[in-house]
């Protein structure tokens, strides 16, 4: 899926040795008794990491990563995380993976932590892109590199390489996803939409939310989509903190002051798959999933487990598919080429300027699943399995 660089062989052959090395080093440690104190999310103190004898004579020292998620409540960032921690420790590196629970006061505490243990390399997905611009600047400080992992980190020049997936095209998916099925190209319509946007303080949602627009707006001027409550501004419909509860609320007001006369609902632009969840659960509230009032067209994003199962019981309607190991695997190698001191293949140079400077980056590709292709896209791929989705 990714590009092939002159660098893969090297760093493969690197990895190899490392992974050598590392089982060999894991080995006599197991027979020390040394073995055992790799920090993890339990253990958020975990000691520095040990140096460790290695032939020669010589002193080998596993290089230490930090990798700071924002939640572990949408379930797509435990897969990350938990992906990255794998991938890594194959590698050879000790992880130190922690979860900040959506919030910035602790995310930038665990930043700290991470530093000061000795970190070489942090890998963070930012609760707020532009929140932690201190903490880089003491990482940078202490030579320790950052890769922005799926979120833009802003205004800040310490970041050394961003990998995400294409935002924009996210975006652009969902809103080519809502013109399909809705015949939008063959000239029907007028249909009723309503639109929800992202975290404001997460760059990804207006990527998200201009990417839809960018399909869906020429219809909403040519009058073939309607939108009832007339709130269409990112400002207006963006949902902090990416909340299921929030959302939620706000497809119950919009419900009740524009479609308690018996008016049609017929799709929602949701960006994400947290949102999706609140908004069906309103609509499922308000008597919507029976044959006379069936859910509308539902977007969102992440093939989450729950949300999986709602398309497969018709109430979601589709779910952007970011395969998480694809992203880890790609940050694994940019943190490899980080700490050998090489260049890590990226494919856009253009695109994502954080205020400070434009973030090299690798886009990795979206594609949607919905309840006719999930089998192919999500089980095929070993994603998931029949069961995990009963
Ligand atoms: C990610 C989405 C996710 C959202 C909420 C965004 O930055 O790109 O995949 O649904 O955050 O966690």
């Amino acid at each position: 899926m990714f590009k092939k660089s002159s660098n893969t062989s090297i760093t493969r052959g690197n990895n190899m040795f490392k992974k050598l090395v590392t089982s060999l080093l894991a080995t006599s440690l197991l027979a020390l008794g040394l073995i055992g104190c790799a920090p993890n999310a339990a253990q958020p103190n975990a000691p520095a990491p040990a140096e460790t004898p290695a032939k020669g004579g010589e002193t080998a020292q596993k290089d230490f990563v930090g990798v700071s998620m924002p939640t572990q409540s949408l379930q797509r960032w435990n897969q990350d995380g938990t992906n990255m921690k794998a991938i890594l420790e194959g590698q050879g590196y000790l992880v130190d993976l922690q979860y900040a629970n959506n919030d910035v006061n602790t995310q930038v505490q665990q930043l700290e932590n991470m530093i000061t243990k000795g970190c070489k390399v942090l890998v963070i997905a930012a609760i707020d892109g532009s929140a932690i611009t201190d903490v880089l600047a003491k990482a940078a400080q202490n030579n320790v590199q950052v890769i922005a992992y799926d979120r833009l980190i802003m205004q800040s020049p310490n970041v050394s390489y961003y990998a995400t997936f294409d935002n924009f095209k996210v975006g652009v998916i969902q809103g080519q996803y809502i013109e399909e099925k809705l015949g939008l190209k063959e000239g029907k319509g007028p249909f009723n939409l309503e639109v929800f946007g992202g975290s404001p303080d997460d760059n990804n949602a207006t990527f998200f939310y201009n990417g839809a627009m960018s399909i869906l707006k020429p219809y909403i001027e040519s009058g073939k989509l309607v939108v009832p409550s007339g709130q269409t501004d990112f400002t207006t419909v963006a949902i902090q903190g990416w909340d299921s509860a929030k959302a939620q609320a706000r497809m119950d007001t919009l419900v009740t002051a524009n479609y308690a006369k018996g008016q049609k609902l017929d799709v929602v632009l949701s960006p994400n798959d947290s949102l999706a969840i609140g908004i069906v659960s309103s609509l499922k509230n308000a008597g919507y999933g029976s044959a006379d009032k069936p859910y509308p067209i539902i977007t969102g994003q992440d093939c989450d487990k729950p949300n999986v199962i709602a398309m497969i019981n018709d109430q979601q309607s589709m779910s952007i598919f970011k395969d998480t190991r694809t992203l880890a695997s790609k940050v694994a190698e940019m943190v490899d080429a980080l700490l050998q001191g090489k260049e890590a293949t990226v494919n856009d140079t253009t695109t994502y300027d954080n205020g400070a400077k434009v973030v090299p980056s690798f886009l990795c590709d979206p594609v949607y699943a919905d309840k006719n292709n999930y089998k192919e896209i999500l089980i095929d791929s070993g994603y998931y399995t029949e069961d995990d989705l009963k």
